[in-house]
C-alpha cells in the first residue's frame, strides 16, 4: 500500500525532475512536468512469474493497462452492456453542482487511476478555482496524452501528471501551499477492483491523503442481479475477453514467454457469498507455457484469475469506510439504483 504523502525529498526531487521527468515533447501541447515512477520491466517480470507460480494462478489486475489495454478499457467503458460508465457520467452531470460545492474552491484534486480523465472533466468545467489537478495513472502514453489534453482546455489549472502503480510506495507532489484541502477523486467503481482487505487499506491511505478537512469522492458499482452483471463483464463483442487475453500477449511480447491465446478461454462469474464478479483466463487443455525460463504448467481447466469486481450495498460501502476512517455525507444515485457517487468527509 501507498505511503502518506511525498516526503519533503520526494517532492523536492519531483521539482528538480530528476525523480520525475520533464515531458520535453512540447509539439504535442502544454509541457507538463511528469512525475514518473513508474514500475520496472524486473518487477513485471517477477510479480507475473510469482503470481503464475501461485495456486490459484493470478496475474495483478494493472498489467491489464499497457497501451493497447488502455485504448480496449476506453472502448469497454462505450459498450452497451458496460452500464457503469454512461450511469456514473449521467449520475454526475445530473449533481455535479452539489459535487463542486462539497469539493469547495481552491481544492487539490487529486485522481488515483485517472486513465483518460474523461469523467473529471465534468468536476472540473464546475470547479471554480482548482489549485492543482494530479491525476494518477500506471499507462504512461495514456497520462500525457490525457493530461495535455486537459491542461489545454484548462489553461487556468495547474496539472501534475504522476505515473505510478498507486497501490505500491510512491509519492505525491506536495500540495501547493494556496490549496484549501485536498480532495480525492476515485471514480469508476474501481474500489471494486480490490479484495475487502484491500480495499480498506486503500480507504485509509486516502483517509490520510485527503486529512482533516479533505474528502473524497468515489464511484461505487451496486449490488444487482447478475442478469445486469456478468454481461457487463462478458459483453457480447467479446471487447472484455480481448482485454484480458491482452495480456498473455503483453506477457509474450515483454518478457518473452510463449502463450497461445487460443488455447484459453476468458470467463466471467458472479460469486454471490462475496458479491463479487471473478474474471478468469481458463486453459483449455493440459499445457505447458515457457515465461522467461521458468516452465508454468496448467491443468485443463485451470484458471489464471485476472480480475475482482466486488459490489456494494450502500451500507457494506458505509461500513468499509468508516472502518477506514472516512464517512459518507452524500449519496448521489441513477434513478434505477445501478450506481452511486458517494461524498466521504475524513472522520476528525
Ligand atoms: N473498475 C472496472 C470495473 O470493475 C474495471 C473493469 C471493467 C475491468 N471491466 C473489466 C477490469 C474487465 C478487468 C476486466 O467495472
Amino acid at each position: 500500500m501507498p505511503s502518506s504523502n511525498a516526503s519533503a525529498d520526494a517532492s523536492a526531487d519531483a521539482s528538480a525532475s530528476s525523480a520525475g521527468t520533464a515531458d520535453a515533447d512540447a509539439s504535442n501541447g502544454p509541457l507538463l512536468p511528469l512525475i514518473d515512477q513508474y514500475p520496472d520491466t524486473n518487477s513485471f517480470r517477477e510479480e507475473v512469474v510469482a503470481g503464475l507460480q501461485r495456486t490459484p494462478k493470478s496475474i495483478p489486475s494493472k498489467y491489464l493497462y499497457d497501451e493497447r489495454g488502455s485504448k480496449l478499457f476506453d472502448d469497454i467503458c462505450k459498450l452497451e452492456e458496460y452500464y457503469l460508465t454512461r450511469t456514473e457520467m449521467q449520475i454526475m452531470r445530473d449533481h455535479v453542482e452539489e459535487m463542486a460545492a462539497a469539493v469547495g474552491s481552491g481544492a487539490r484534486l487529486v485522481e488515483y487511476g485517472s486513465g483518460s480523465s474523461w469523467k473529471t472533466r465534468i468536476l472540473l468545467d464546475a470547479l471554480t478555482d482548482v489549485a492543482t489537478y494530479v491525476p494518477i495513472d500506471i499507462s504512461r502514453d495514456h497520462l500525457l496524452e490525457a493530461s495535455r489534453d486537459l491542461a489545454t482546455d484548462h489553461p487556468s489549472i495547474p496539472v501534475q501528471p504522476v505515473c505510478a502503480d498507486y497501490t505500491t510506495d510512491f509519492a505525491l507532489p506536495d500540495p501547493p501551499p494556496s490549496a484549501a484541502r485536498t480532495v480525492v477523486y476515485y471514480p469508476g467503481s474501481t474500489i471494486g477492483n480490490f479484495r475487502p482487505e484491500q480495499a480498506h487499506q486503500f480507504l485509509a491511505h486516502v483517509a490520510q491523503i485527503a486529512g482533516p478537512g479533505g474528502g473524497l469522492i468515489i464511484g461505487v458499482d451496486l449490488r444487482k442481479s447478475p442478469d445486469v452483471l456478468v454481461p457487463a463483464y462478458d459483453d457480447s463483442e467479446g471487447i472484455t475477453a480481448e482485454f484480458n487475453y491482452n495480456v498473455l500477449d503483453r506477457i509474450n511480447r515483454e518478457i518473452g514467454a510463449t502463450f497461445d491465446l487460443d488455447r484459453f478461454d476468458y470467463t466471467a462469474e458472479w460469486d454471490p457469498d462475496r458479491s463479487c464478479i471473478d474474471m478468469q483466463l481458463v486453459s483449455r487443455d493440459d499445457q505447458q507455457v515457457q515465461v522467461d525460463g521458468v516452465e508454468v504448467s496448467f491443468e485443463a481447466g485451470e484458471a489464471i484469475h485476472t480480475e475482482y469486481s466486488f459490489k456494494y450495498t450502500l451500507d457494506a460501502f458505509a461500513q468499509l469506510a468508516g472502518r477506514a476512517g472516512l464517512e459518507v455525507d452524500t449519496v448521489w444515485t441513477d434513478a434505477d439504483d445501478r450506481f452511486s457517487i458517494q461524498y466521504c468527509t475524513v472522520r476528525s
